[in-house]
């Protein structure tokens, strides 16, 4: 027997029974960022490596060490994309999407790829809603990207169980001193850190804000704050944003040690985390990116935007009803009456109730078997007999009770009508 071949590890497949889940999810984006002027813009699954390693910056554990790199049959080096952001300012520039009146609002939901080690909640084929406004810098605009956030999670029936954590990291103006302050206090206390933390010291010292392990929390605890060092134009507008979510009325948390694993976060951060996912607990992240567009050779537009992890909040919001689950299955009892179901069975779907038919093959009773195994609700059983009379007999399956039905009438019986509906639900 040859050997059977198998998905590559952290890369999931979202089977039939997941997908009325992430219908649920990029149906809910449509719904919420729509409104708000955004468009959807569809982006390749793959990049220049450039793109990436310039946008995302170097030191950055995604491109150091979580990128799907591979040289094309050409010799070049393409990279399956990371994150959508690098490639979103992409096609702004080269689109001259920046010509527009700004903001620019888009979204773009799809694949992502990162070499990280799998676990729950984390792979190496993940999805995100991506939403980015481009052009613009005022701090209402942070507010009204955040609560768009925070509105997509209250569609879902998410709201209660996640937490917005906002943060600003400064600018090219402030932050050296404070990457400089931040790298002092880490070296002087090196041995307190694990291992991974004492190699970020040098190259990457933010990022020691975001260790997790027990070791590594005193020193983090002592660290000087980004809060106390940002200069004032950083201040202002950090006050802004803070008075305008207030304004929208949304509950969150300022957190200092909020620092992104992306290099091109300037000013506002946040992210929106749970507790009920374990060590992968951010569903959400974004902020602030003014310089990216320029640095991947385009205008000095600013740009701010989040991405929302799909799986994440797919684990959280579990299983949905399925609309495309029978809401009757028509079982014919011979040739004349299979082709007078399977007419009948186009009308039904026409009206929008699902309608399975039973081929042939299987007896009455073995029908009726799968029927209650698909959990359809009502059962039209249709003898050569009956047809000839024009009539059919119905089945509701959950109480066995049986009944005659006019033929001309099944349409309405089973279509649409509030009985119908109340069997679906
Ligand atoms: P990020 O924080 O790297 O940001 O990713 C955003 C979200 O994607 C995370 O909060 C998480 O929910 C999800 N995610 C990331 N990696 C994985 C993984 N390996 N498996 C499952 N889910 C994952 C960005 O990607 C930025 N581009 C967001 C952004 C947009 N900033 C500005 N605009």
């Amino acid at each position: 027997m040859p050997e059977q071949i198998r998905a590559i590890r952290g890369v999931r497949d979202i089977l039939p029974a997941e997908a009325p889940t992430w219908q649920t999810l990029e149906a809910a984006a449509r719904e919420v960022f729509e409104p708000c002027g955004y468009r959807e813009l569809r982006l390749p699954l793959f990049e220049r490596t450039e793109l990436f390693a310039r946008g995302i910056g170097e030191t950055t554990d995604v491109v150091e060490k979580e990128m799907y790199t591979f040289q094309d049959r050409s010799g070049e080096s393409v990279t399956l994309r990371p994150e959508a952001t690098a490639a979103v300012a992409r096609a702004y520039i080269e689109h001259g999407l920046f010509t527009q009146p700004k903001p620019v609002r888009l979204y773009t939901v799809g694949p992502m790829f990162r070499y990280e080690r799998p676990q729950a909640g984390r792979y190496r084929q993940f999805h995100q809603v991506n939403v980015e406004a481009l052009g613009e810098a005022a701090p209402a605009l942070d507010a009204e990207v955040v609560g768009m956030l925070m509105a997509y999670f209250a569609r879902l029936g998410l709201a209660d169980r996640l937490a917005l954590h906002v943060n600003s990291i400064g600018d090219a103006a402030c932050r050296p001193a404070f990457r400089a302050a931040l790298a002092a206090h880490l070296e002087a206390n090196l041995g307190r850190l694990c291992e991974e933390c004492r190699g970020r010291v040098a190259r990457n010292p933010l990022r020691v804000l975001d260790c997790k392990k027990p070791d590594c929390q005193p020193v983090i605890e002592k660290a000087p704050s980004i809060l106390d060092a940002l200069c004032g134009p950083c201040r202002e507008h950090f006050d802004r944003v803070r008075a305008y979510l207030d304004a929208l009325g949304l509950r969150y948390e300022v957190t200092p040690r909020l620092v992104r694993g992306l290099d091109y976060y300037v000013r506002t951060t946040f992210e929106v985390l749970t507790g009920e996912l374990g060590a992968q607990n951010a569903v959400a992240g974004g902020g602030r990116y003014d310089g990216l567009i320029e640095l991947l050779g385009g205008p000095a537009d600013p740009g701010i935007g989040f991405a929302i992890g799909m799986e994440r909040v797919a684990l959280l919001l579990g299983p949905r009803p399925d609309p495309a689950a029978a809401a009757v299955l028509l079982v014919p009892l011979g040739e004349p009456a299979l082709r007078r179901c399977l007419a009948l069975a186009q009308a039904l779907r026409a009206t929008g109730v699902p309608t399975e038919v039973a081929y042939g093959g299987r007896k009455l009773r073995g029908e009726l078997e799968r029927a209650n195994r698909l959990g359809i609700p009502r059962v039209l059983i249709l003898g050569d007999d009956e047809l000839a009379a024009g009539v059919a007999t119905l089945r509701d399956m959950r109480s066995g009770e049986q009944r005659r039905i006019p033929l001309r009438e099944a349409v309405a019986v089973l279509g649409g009508g509030p009985a119908a509906a109340g069997d679906r639900a």
